[in-house]
């Protein structure tokens, strides 16, 4: 497949850097727009590493993807003023409303949803960012609108 043949690529350029893995990591994501399971494969047999392992950093390391970004981003502030003022029920509220969990999208290709730790609005929490957008004191009622909003 073009992914197959374009992670081979990238790990013939950069197999030879001391610890390769995260640089590949970072080109195959950069080039694919995220790391799909057969460049895992890829990838683990080119550096002699179990695919367990690589998906073990992939999963580690929040910046990497499994499948394409979707078109529209949620971030929900799970920081520890946000959580104190209601974050936790935002992001479960989040969870039920887009129907996935943090570091994943929607079935429909929509929404990707993912946390993020602090967006400078403590003193208006829970606050979340749409699409590179900020949004304070934000409720489940309101957090529905502004998904509502994005799609229009
Ligand atoms: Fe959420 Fe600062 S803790 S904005």
């Amino acid at each position: 497949t073009p992914a197959i043949a374009a992670t081979a690529r990238i790990v013939a350029r950069l197999k030879d850097l001391p610890g390769p893995l995260l640089p590949v990591l970072h080109e195959v994501q950069h080039e694919l727009g995220c790391i799909p399971a057969e460049a895992v494969q890829t990838i683990a047999e080119a550096l002699n590493l179990s695919r367990a392992e690589v998906h073990g950093v992939i999963t580690f390391y929040p910046h990497f993807r499994g499948e394409p970004a979707a078109r529209h981003t949620l971030e929900v502030c799970r920081a520890e003023s946000c959580q104190a003022m209601g974050g936790e029920h935002l992001a479960a509220h989040a969870r039920t409303a887009l129907g996935c969990d943090f570091h994943a999208s929607t079935a429909d290709g929509n929404f990707t949803l993912e946390p993020v730790y602090c967006l400078g609005l403590c003193a208006q929490s829970p606050a979340v960012m749409i699409d590179g957008q900020p949004h304070a004191r934000v409720t489940p009622d309101k957090l529905d609108r502004l998904l509502i909003r994005t799609l229009e």
